[in-house]
């Protein structure tokens, strides 16, 4: 009989953050601001209060004061220089989300990573959050300038609520956003563990309520008409084997996302989610090697099976997500609302 797996189960909760930034923060040139998590001995009661950021992070600022103009100019030439030939970007990239400022989950890896840079590509200034705090910073600087970072893990309701309120400050509002944060473990539901089910539900489904509604909250308060996308899966269109508690939280993003949408349609706020479908990440390379083990296969033998069930011939790259993200959350999409976007390669149609 083959053993389940041992499973890594991300998601540890951090201290509460707090609410109230009190004062759009200090803008620099140079790298605009990026946050770490606090080491410890620090001040806990609250992380940078001219910069209104809680205890779960400290910001740091190099370079000298912008102004508000002078930032957003900064960050459009820097978008600029990313999509001209001589940075590789390539022609064809356009500024669909230029002046757009978005908050991104689990921003430090994979597709959250590729949502990121996709987002800034297109003219917009990006909120990254990863309960990795180091990876969130490093990707915010591989965005360019005029990006933030934060810690969070989205289980916490305190401390997302905080991050929103912080990056608005940051960022001097926010119109957009993408819950992306997500876990995955696989095992047999006869093998499968109450903790194992509690985690997955925990980032997957609850983290998503939680982020979209800071933001809807945020977005309400200031009668914003913003666009927001969360991350389901192929799995929220297909019950997925042994990743049963993965698929139930991923209907239940797509459900959530649905309900959302019809509740804030008339306030003109946009609310899609979009299903990927087998995405070269460090999830799925997790992902090969416990089903390879739990089906007595060889790890390539489960990667070609997923090229074989994927019409269009290969795996995914997570920039094939990030791409449709970036049309969810623009004007091109200004009539569609409480989608499951499939971006599956024809793996799965519906
Ligand atoms: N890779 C795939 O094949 C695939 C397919 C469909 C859907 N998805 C979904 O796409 C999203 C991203 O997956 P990925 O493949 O890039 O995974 P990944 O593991 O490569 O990256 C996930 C990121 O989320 C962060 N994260 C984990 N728990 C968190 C928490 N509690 N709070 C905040 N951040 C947290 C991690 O630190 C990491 O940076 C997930 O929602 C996943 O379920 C992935």
């Amino acid at each position: 009989m083959i053993s389940a797996p041992r499973r890594k189960i991300s998601g540890a909760c951090q201290a509460d953050g707090a609410q109230g930034a009190r004062k759009r923060p200090g803008v620099t040139r140079g790298r605009l601001l990026w946050t770490e998590p606090r080491a410890e001995g620090q001040d806990t009661t609250f992380g940078d209060q001219e910069n209104g950021l809680g205890p779960e992070a400290v910001l740091r600022i190099e370079g000298e004061d912008l102004s508000v103009a002078e930032q957003d100019r900064h960050g459009r030439r820097a978008a600029d220089e990313r999509r001209s030939p001589s940075s590789g970007a390539g022609p064809g990239v356009s500024l669909v989300l230029e002046g757009r400022r978005a908050f991104v989950t689990g921003g430090g890896a994979g597709i959250g990573r590729a949502i990121v840079l996709a987002l800034a590509a297109a003219g917009a200034r990006v909120a990254v959050t990863d309960l990795d705090g180091d990876a969130a910073a490093r990707v915010a600087r591989e965005a360019g300038e005029g990006h933030v970072a934060l810690r969070l893990d989205v289980t916490d309701a305190a401390a997302t609520a905080a991050a929103v309120t912080q990056a608005a400050a940051a960022l001097g509002g926010l119109d957009a956003a993408v819950a992306n944060a997500g876990i995955s473990t696989m095992a047999r539901v006869v093998d499968l563990t109450e903790a194992e089910w509690d985690a997955n539900m925990a980032v997957n489904a609850k983290g998503v309520f939680l982020t979209d509604q800071a933001i809807v909250r945020h977005f309400l308060a200031h009668g914003t008409k913003g666009s927001i996308v969360n991350t389901a899966s192929l799995a929220a269109k297909v019950g997925a084997p042994l990743l049963a508690h993965y698929s139930a939280s991923k209907f239940a993003v797509a459900g959530f996302t649905q309900a959302l949408a019809r509740e804030v349609a008339a306030q003109g706020i946009r609310v899609n989610c979009v299903c990927p479908g087998f995405v070269e990440t460090s999830m799925q390379s997790r992902e090969v090697v416990w089903e390879a083990e739990l089906r007595g296969m060889e790890p390539a033998a489960v990667r070609a099976e997923y090229i074989s069930l994927t019409p269009l011939g290969r795996l995914q790259q997570p920039e094939d997500v990030a791409d449709v993200v970036v049309f969810l959350l623009g004007e091109g999409a200004r009539f569609m609302t409480g989608l499951a976007v499939d971006v599956n390669g024809g793996a799965f149609m519906s």
